[in-house]
């Protein structure tokens, strides 16, 4: 089972991602943690990224596809991928439909996660992450137990250099201009697109993407 997670900056593609990757027990490949951690490491990878992570553009699409190949080509077999944010434009879908091809698979759902600008500008300003561990938090919605410190492991929380308002407009109209068109993309392939409102808590969101994925794909609660 293939799952793309397709959905605007701060609409919880991430949350939503882990929580469905530890539930069902599927891997979850997400390109934004990919780089920030091949940045965090230096690596070439994570020096030819920065420049546009830092502006809020899309790493060209040779990078991010030779990056992912090479992930799917190293996943063991079995159980469900997670694809988050990943793929962000029409040429990177039509590369993953070939990469997919050779390995013998398919996409078979696309999940579009929605909610309202302000809601996403607000998120991401409250969004904090721990340096050591990347687990999540947001100030407003759900605030660790230390302010500035992670609930598991301690280690200081950090602000996204790409979460500064400029950037962050810049980053929405990037995804209205690239990302938004696979909607209409994967709406004429057999992936089932299944759209869900995330303006709403995140169990609630939890729990709508999991009747979706039952009554739409047939998964059950533990992932088959
Ligand atoms: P990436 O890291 O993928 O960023 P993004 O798509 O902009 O998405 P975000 O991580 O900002 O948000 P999210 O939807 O995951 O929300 P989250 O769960 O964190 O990409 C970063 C950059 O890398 C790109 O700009 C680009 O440069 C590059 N890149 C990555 N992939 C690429 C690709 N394929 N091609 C080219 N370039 C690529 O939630 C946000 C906050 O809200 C959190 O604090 C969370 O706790 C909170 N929250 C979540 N859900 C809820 C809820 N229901 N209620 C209240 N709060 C909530």
């Amino acid at each position: 089972m293939i799952l793309v997670l397709l959905g605007p900056p701060g609409v919880g593609k991430g949350t939503q991602g882990e929580m469905l990757a530890e539930d069902l027990g599927w891997h979850r490949l997400a390109t934004g943690d990919v780089l920030r951690a091949a940045r965090r490491e230096g690596t070439r990878l994570g020096r030819e990224a920065q420049r546009y992570m830092d502006r809020g553009d899309l790493v060209p699409d040779e990078i991010i596809v030779g990056m992912v190949r090479e992930r799917l080509e190293r996943l063991e077999s079995g159980g469900g991928v997670i694809l988050d944010g990943f793929p962000r434009t029409v040429p990177q879908a039509e590369a993953l439909d070939e990469v997919l091809g050779e390995l013998g698979s398919g996409v078979d759902g696309v999940l579009e996660l929605t909610a309202p600008d302000e809601v996403l500008v607000k998120r991401i300003s409250g969004r904090r992450s721990c340096a050591e561990c990347g687990k999540l938090y947001n100030t407003y919605f759900d605030p660790p137990e230390v302010d500035g410190r992670c609930d598991a492991c301690g280690s200081s929380l950090t602000h996204r250099d790409d979460d500064d308002a400029e950037t962050v407009a810049h980053r929405l109209d990037v995804y209205r201009a690239q990302t938004e068109p696979l909607v209409d993309f994967y709406r004429g392939t057999a992936a089932e697109l299944i759209r869900v409102d995330g303006d709403r808590s995140m169990s609630d969101v939890q729990g709508a993407i999991r009747s979706a994925l039952q009554q739409r794909l047939g998964v059950d609660g533990d992932g088959q």
